[in-house]
């Protein structure tokens, strides 16, 4: 994935640039990055904050040559290259919430929004926004925060170029991509399992409890329900908690 990287100003949100980008023809691999969103968008319809020019706000525009259930795993591939990219920094105690939240010590450091746009059934393009604290100090975090979020430079004490961290970022996802276009997205769920924080713990979703198993082929979380049931879980929020 050789793409280039646009880096603009100000935008509203970087899922938007990079959407009517790639409806004009932009293709696989291309990535746009805004030093301010002014409208910046999490998952479950929620507002991304990230105070200017401290943290990656970054979109790239793919057209995955998969099935859109195989496409959703896009989003956990992406959650590993960050988790990669913050261990060769020297971060350390980085976990992963399904879908593909990166935590360090409990305190969220990334997340990740992946928009699809099909066609016919089959992808036509999958917009990968990617949201990293790099250098954002405590003050700049709302207090309020369902889950409390960190930085690179909180856990690091060492301020990074933002440019440079996307572009690592972009390099690192595009090998795990490249790779999973050529042998297959099988190797995804296995390693995504690997840095997993929630695997055998009782996990809340939309008012039901459950075992966390794994995921499956296509990312989806597995919930052992009480009686053995298991479930499918494929959108939402999941969340630690106590046993039903
Ligand atoms: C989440 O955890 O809820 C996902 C957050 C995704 C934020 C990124 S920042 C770059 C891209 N542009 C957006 O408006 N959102 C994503």
């Amino acid at each position: 994935m050789a793409g280039r990287l646009i880096v603009v100003e100000e935008v509203g949100s970087t899922q938007d640039l990079a959407r009517d980008m790639a409806m004009a023809g932009e293709p696989d691999g291309t990535a746009v990055m805004a030093l301010r969103q002014t409208r910046g968008r999490g998952r479950l319809g929620r507002t991304w904050i990230s105070p200017p020019g401290r943290n990656v706000a970054l979109s790239i525009i793919l057209r995955p040559p998969m099935a859109p259930e195989e496409a959703t795993l896009m989003g956990l591939l992406a959650s590993m290259a960050v988790a990669d990219a913050l261990e060769e920094r020297g971060v350390s105690g980085i976990g992963l919430r399904w879908p593909n939240d990166v935590l360090v010590g409990g305190k969220k450091i990334a997340g990740i929004l992946s928009e699809a746009t099909l066609v016919d059934r089959s992808v036509e393009f999958l917009i990968l926004g990617i949201g990293l604290n790099v250098n954002g100090r405590e003050s700049d975090f709302p207090s309020d925060l369902m889950t409390p979020a960190t930085s690179l430079y909180l856990c690091t004490a060492v301020e990074s170029n933002i440019e440079q961290v996307a572009r690592d970022l972009i390099q690192r996802f595009g090998s795990l991509y490249e790779r999973a276009k050529v042998e297959g997205c099988g190797f995804i769920p296995p390693a995504w399992e690997r840095r997993w924080l929630h695997k055998n713990m009782w996990l809340h979703h939309e008012g039901t409890v459950g075992i966390g198993l794994g995921i499956d082929a296509q990312g989806a979380l597995l919930l052992e329900k009480d009686g053995g049931h298991v479930e499918r879980v494929t959108s939402g929020e999941v969340v630690p908690g106590p046993a039903a």
